[in-house]
């Protein structure tokens, strides 16, 4: 009698891939990324040598990743801005030496990656503490090299991610990121303690709307069987949605080999409006009607560009709003979350749609073609 073993089965908890896990992880993945970190309303980091001293003086910020990482960079750089005043940009890791950066002790170079190990940004990480630039590194794993040669790091507590593509650990560097925009409000007077506080409360509320993300998401495979031979799928966003929409594109070209774009909203006049014909599937993120009317009334209108020219509209919109029902194909409403923070939710149905397309063909989700978890090469 022999009882049949699968280690990897067992490590997958019962969930039918390390992906679908890894999903199911993001509100724990955000709240562990929090924990101890705020009291009373207020942030309380410790970075190391990025101390109240540096964190006072720098006068801008670089963040430099790859993939997943640069776009939870490009996510969180619009509230780093907004809430310190000190320009932020983001970059790609194997790009940043080649454009010459200008660098020195008033720069703060913040690598992200949840390995530690991405050799592209171990080199640019290096390349910064060269010129002079003090370097902070958001990092999930503990000890690895990115973080040991920098002169601070603020880890995520995403816990281990095994599925080659990355989501729970984009959720937990975009909710590190933020605590440490926080911080540097704080340092920099730029908020006040009111304002601090409320954006601490609005965080700590962010796993529970993930929670109900996941239970909105919950059509998505059902969206996505019919689609098993789409061959291309375009995502619009504005705001922080636009990098979202980006984030959505990369994971379907990693897991289900589409070609895969994403685009910012307002661009679409700009070129993208050529690519849409009949039938082709695309994924719209909607701006809260209550947060941004302004941005809300102009996505509005990009939807019925693209629908009048007969393509497939998925609206990802916020619990609520009628004004996208009339225009939408289907409709993915999320809960009702403040702007900035509504990454947390808008990318959860994206990262569904990639996974149960791939499963749609038959691909193996957890370990696509050609791709590492870790690309330890430049
Ligand atoms: C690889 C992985 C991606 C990841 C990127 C950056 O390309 O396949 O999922 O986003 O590396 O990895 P890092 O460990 O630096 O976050």
């Amino acid at each position: 009698f022999e009882v049949a073993w699968d280690a990897s089965a067992a490590e997958k908890g019962g969930w039918k891939s390390f992906m679908a896990k890894e999903i199911a992880e993001e509100p724990e993945a955000v709240a562990d990324t929090l924990r101890g970190r705020t009291a009373d309303g207020r942030v309380i980091l410790d970075l190391g040598a990025i101390d109240e001293a540096l964190l006072a003086r720098i006068e801008r910020i670089i963040l430099v990743a790859c993939g997943t990482a640069s776009y939870a960079g490009q996510t969180a750089a619009y509230a780093l801005q907004q809430w310190t005043r000190v320009p932020v940009t983001v970059e790609l890791s194997h790009e940043f030496r080649y454009r010459d950066p200008v660098l020195d002790d008033r720069v703060l170079v913040i690598s992200i990656s949840q390995s530690g190990e991405t050799m592209d940004t171990l080199m640019a990480t290096r390349w910064a503490h060269d010129q002079g630039a003090a370097t902070l590194s958001i990092c999930n794993t503990q000890g690895a090299t990115i973080p040991r040669e920098s002169d601070g790091v603020l880890y995520t507590h995403a816990g281990p991610e095994v599925a080659v593509a990355s989501t729970k650990a984009f959720l937990a560097q975009i909710a590190a990121l933020y605590l440490f925009g926080l911080q540097l409000a704080q340092v920099r007077g730029t908020m006040g303690d009111d304002a601090i506080a409320r954006v601490v409360a609005r965080l700590h509320a962010v796993p529970d709307a993930i929670r109900e993300a996941i239970t909105a998401s919950e059509c998505v495979p059902t969206i996505a069987h019919w689609m098993a031979d789409t061959r291309a799928v375009l995502f619009l966003g504005r705001h922080v949605d636009y990098p979202v929409a980006l984030e959505g594109a990369l994971k379907l070209k990693e897991l289900a080999y589409i070609q895969a774009e994403g685009f910012a909203a307002g661009e679409l006049k700009h070129g993208p409006i050529a690519l849409i014909e009949p039938g082709l599937p695309v994924f719209v993120l909607v701006p809260s009607p209550r947060d941004q009317p302004l941005l809300h009334a102009k996505v509005i209108s990009n939807i019925q560009e693209i629908r009048a020219r007969g393509a497939r509209v998925l609206a990802v919109a916020e619990k609520g709003d009628t004004a996208v029902l009339p225009f939408a194909d289907e409709v993915i409403a999320l809960p009702l979350v403040h702007q900035l923070m509504r990454p947390f939710v808008t990318v959860v149905p994206l990262q569904t749609f990639a996974m149960e397309l791939a499963e749609a063909k038959g691909l193996d989700v957890d370990q696509p073609r050609n791709l590492a978890k870790s690309v330890t090469v430049e």
